[in-house]
C-alpha cells in the first residue's frame, strides 16, 4: 500500500511503501505553531512510528495530535548521564524503529539538523544499512536571533560554535566578525542536568574570549520566544560580566565584532574592484 501526503519537493511516495523501513528528520522550528512547515506536518501524519525530542509542551501537544502514538525519546535523558551517550541510545532507538519496517519520523527542534548529532547519525547509519533516509529544513535558534537582533551573518562575516567545543579546541577567533556560541548554559558540562548546569565554569569561558575581545565588550544573551505572542529575551551586558548573569539551556550568546576588517588592496586590485564595490 501507498500512502500519499501533500509535499512539495522530493515525493513521499518512495518512502512510504508499507512494511518498508525508512527514516525522514524533521524539525519543529523554534515557535513549533508558527514554525513547523506543511511538508512536515505531512510527513509526521503519514509516519507510522513518530519519535520526538522537543523543548516545550506545546511542541509536545501539536506532535501528539498530529501522530498520538508519538514517543518522546527524552526519557533516555538521565540525570549526570553523559549526553553523548544519551544521543547513542536514540540513535539505536531510530534504527531499531527503521529496521523494523517503521515508516520512521524523528522530530527535533528547531532545525533537526543544526547542533543536533542524533538526526544527522540516524541518517548516516540507515543510509548504510540501505534504507531511505533524509532530512527537512527548519528553523533554527540562530534563524530566530539574524531576526530578532537585526543581524546579517553576511554583512561582517559569522563564526558560529558550541561552547565548550569553542574552548576545548581553542578554536582561533576572528574579532572583525560576529561570534555565536550555543549551549553556554551547559558550559564545560557534557552531562545531562534538568536543571541546567550550575554555570560555575563560565568564568573560564569569559577568560578565554577576554584574550581577544575587551571586558567591556557588549554581548547579548539571547533567548528566542519559544511562544506566539512572547517577547525574546534580548539581554545586553558587558563580556566581563557574563559570568554573574542568568545562563539557561535555552541561552545563545552573540558577540558582536569588535572592530572592522579592511580590504587588501593587493586583492582588490587582481579582482579588478572598484573603491565603491567594495
Ligand atoms: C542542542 S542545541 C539545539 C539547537 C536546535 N536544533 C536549533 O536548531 O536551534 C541547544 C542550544 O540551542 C540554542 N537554543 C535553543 N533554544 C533556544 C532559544 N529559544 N533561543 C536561543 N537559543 C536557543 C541554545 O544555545 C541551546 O543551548
Amino acid at each position: 500500500m501507498i500512502i500519499r501526503a501533500s509535499t512539495s519537493g522530493r515525493g513521499m511516495e518512495e518512502w512510504m511503501i508499507e512494511g518498508n523501513g525508512s527514516l525522514v528528520v524533521v524539525g519543529t522550528g523554534i515557535r513549533t505553531t508558527e514554525h513547523l512547515t506543511g511538508n512536515a506536518i505531512a510527513w509526521i501524519k503519514a509516519s507510522d512510528k513518530v519519535l520526538y525530542v522537543v523543548a516545550d509542551l506545546v511542541a509536545e501537544r501539536v506532535i501528539k495530535e498530529l501522530s498520538p502514538s508519538a514517543e518522546s525519546l527524552t526519557v533516555l535523558y538521565g540525570e549526570g548521564k553523559p549526553r553523548g551517550e544519551t544521543y547513542h541510545a536514540m540513535v539505536d532507538r531510530i534504527l531499531d524503529s527503521v529496521r523494523g519496517g517503521h515508516r520512521t519520523c524523528v522530530v527535533l527542534y528547531g532545525h533537526p539538523g543544526v547542533f543536533a548529532y542524533p538526526g544527522h547519525l540516524a541518517i548516516e547509519r540507515a543510509r548504510d544499512e540501505g534504507y531511505p533516509a533524509t532530512m527537512l529544513p527548519a528553523i533554527s535558534a540562530e534563524d530566530c536571533l539574524f531576526a530578532d537582533l537585526g543581524i546579517d551573518p553576511g554583512h561582517q562575516g559569522m563564526q558560529s560554535y558550541e561552547a565548550s567545543h569553542f574552548v576545548l579546541h581553542r578554536k582561533r577567533i576572528d574579532p572583525t566578525t560576529a561570534l555565536v556560541l550555543w549551549q553556554i548554559g551547559s558550559f564545560g558540562d557534557n552531562t545531562y542536568r534538568r536543571e541546567g548546569a550550575s554555570n560555575h565554569k563560565l568564568p573560564f569561558l569569559v577568560a578565554r574570549l577576554c584574550e581577544e575581545y575587551p571586558a567591556d565588550h557588549a554581548v547579548t544573551i539571547y533567548e528566542a520566544a519559544i511562544y506566539i505572542g512572547c517577547a525574546p529575551r534580548i539581554e545586553r551586558l558587558r563580556l566581563g560580566k557574563l559570568a554573574e548573569a542568568r545562563v539557561t539551556p535555552a541561552s545563545t550568546l552573540y558577540i558582536p565584532p569588535v572592530r572592522k576588517s579592511r580590504i587588501d588592496p593587493a586583492t582588490a586590485s587582481w579582482l579588478g574592484f572598484e573603491p565603491a564595490d567594495r
